[in-house]
């Protein structure tokens, strides 16, 4: 594709679609639960996730005063849910009393599983670092929420069940209604495109 370069980067905002989260937190005898969509794995063994959260958000102080976070994958049925988390702040507003929230009890911290949720990571927070406007909370996973019958056999997501919540910013938010899975086993694609290589070379 013919691209436009330019180093005004402005609204960064080309990296969508992310899958939305509901980051929970538990500080003080009190709940809170907020949208995420900026979140990642960050290593396998230990088990870490990372999530990114603006210094201005109520969970901030909460997982910085707690050391601990929650973090629940939604189906898509309960997009709206998503939406709804990340407008009011739990600083004026019980988010789960305001949203009729149901919660699982969690197996080793205090962060609230979401019921709805087809899977949640109960996380202990190993580390934190500010990068601009927000901040890259790192937990170690100690506990994981599984629904059984969200995934197959070999653990993954089955999306005849259960549709992620993908978020396009601007509060577009994506159902895959229609998916197709190719499997592309990554030595044959390596040999195939060599081949090709030498044979148009
Ligand atoms: C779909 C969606 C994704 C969001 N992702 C993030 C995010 O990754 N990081 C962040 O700091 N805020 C994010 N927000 C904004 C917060 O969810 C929102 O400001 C929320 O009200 C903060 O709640 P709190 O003040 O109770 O912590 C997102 C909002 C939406 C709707």
């Amino acid at each position: 594709m013919k691209k436009i370069a330019k180093t005004e980067i402005g609204k960064f905002s080309y990296f969508f679609p992310c899958q939305a989260t509901i980051v929970t937190s538990h500080y003080k005898g009190k709940d809170n639960a907020m949208a995420v969509a900026w979140h990642m794995p960050l290593s396998g063994d230990p088990p870490l996730y990372a999530v990114g959260i603006a210094p201005s958000k109520y969970s901030h102080g909460m997982i910085t005063g707690s050391g601990q976070f929650g973090v629940n994958f939604m189906p898509f049925n309960h997009a709206e849910l998503v939406a709804a988390t990340g407008g009011p702040s739990g600083k004026c507003l019980d988010k789960f009393d305001a949203f009729m929230l149901a919660k699982d009890p969690p197996l080793i911290t205090d962060v609230p599983i979401l019921s709805a949720a087809y899977v949640a990571f109960e996380c202990i927070l190993e580390d934190s670092h500010v990068h601009g406007d927000h901040t890259l909370f790192i937990g170690r996973v100690v506990a994981v929420h599984q629904a059984p019958e969200a995934f197959n056999e070999k653990g993954q997501l089955d999306m005849k069940r259960v549709q992620p919540v993908l978020y396009m910013g601007s509060d577009r938010y994506v159902k895959i209604n229609r998916y197709d899975i190719n499997l592309f086993d990554r030595k044959t694609a390596a040999d195939n495109l060599i081949g090709k290589k030498n044979n148009d070379g």
